[in-house]
């Protein structure tokens, strides 16, 4: 029988290469897409699947990266990310444009690109890595949490205009997850990135990549909406117990 596809951006790194690990190990023949496709070559290499280079923020990069992809069944929207912690009156704009085209744009690229190959599958399935971030907000935390609110947008919206087609939309909406999120958030300080995790066991990669996984191996008449998961430790985005 031939292996149903899945397609992950983001994944050179995090969350994203964590999901072609558990996808891979889940039967599906994978696609690793970020702009570091050398690591996303390795990854391939490791789990037998293939490898694309592409930048969601570029539509040349997304429509070069579509007409590769040919055929595919399951689109994990995992490429995005949050820069700086700045108060609304002091926004960084090109910083907060950044996060909206990764996060927001991004999606709606690929996902335009790789719909006519996801309707010639005929069961499609596209995971959109929100999160908390999406529902609720924070000091500084303003301009990645407007572009989140918009990947909830965007996964609400895709579901009532694609109701009647066989495509599921699901949204994972995790809470604190140790990745690289947080270095690329603080350009590079890693002491500044590790403090966010300090006191906290976080979430890790791969917890996140079983979700992705779970959700994508529900029988095709199964839409899981909406996944929301946290560390036990993080009540909300700024309660959060640390041990001393
Ligand atoms: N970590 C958390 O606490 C957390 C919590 C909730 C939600 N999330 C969300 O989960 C997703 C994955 O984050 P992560 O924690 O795995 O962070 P990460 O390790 O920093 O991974 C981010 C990924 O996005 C890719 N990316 C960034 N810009 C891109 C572009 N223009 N085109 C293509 N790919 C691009 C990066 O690849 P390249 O740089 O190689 O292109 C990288 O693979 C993000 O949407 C993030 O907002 C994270």
């Amino acid at each position: 029988m031939t292996k149903r596809v899945a397609v992950v951006t983001g994944a050179s790194s995090g969350i994203g290469e964590a999901s072609v690990r558990a996808l891979a190990a889940a039967g599906f023949a994978t696609v690793a897409a970020a702009r570091r496709v050398d690591r996303c070559e390795q990854l391939a290499a490791e789990v037998g699947g293939r490898a694309l280079a592409l930048d969601v923020t570029d539509d040349a990069s997304v429509a070069a990266f579509a007409a590769a992809v040919g055929d595919v069944d399951v689109v994990v929207h995992s490429a995005g990310g949050a820069l700086g912690l700045d108060r609304v009156e002091d926004a960084d704009v090109e910083g907060w444009r950044w996060m909206y085209d990764v996060n927001v744009l991004g999606v709606v690229r690929v996902t335009n690109a790789l719909l006519p190959g996801i309707r010639r599958g005929g069961n499609g399935h596209l995971i959109l890595l929100g999160s908390t971030a999406g529902f609720e907000v924070y000091p500084g935390g303003g301009g990645y949490t407007a572009v989140k609110h918009g990947v909830n947008a965007l996964a609400r919206t895709l579901r009532l205009e694609l109701n009647g087609e066989p495509i599921r939309i699901t949204e994972v909406a995790p809470g604190m997850v140790e990745t690289p999120f947080s270095t690329v958030r603080f350009a590079g300080d890693v002491e500044r990135a590790a403090a966010v995790y300090r006191g906290v066991t976080p979430l890790n990669a791969q917890d996140i990549a079983e979700i992705v996984a779970f959700a994508a191996t529900r029988p095709a008449h199964v839409d899981v909406d909406k996944i929301v998961v946290r560390p036990v430790a993080q009540a909300s985005a700024y309660l959060v117990h640390r041990e001393p």
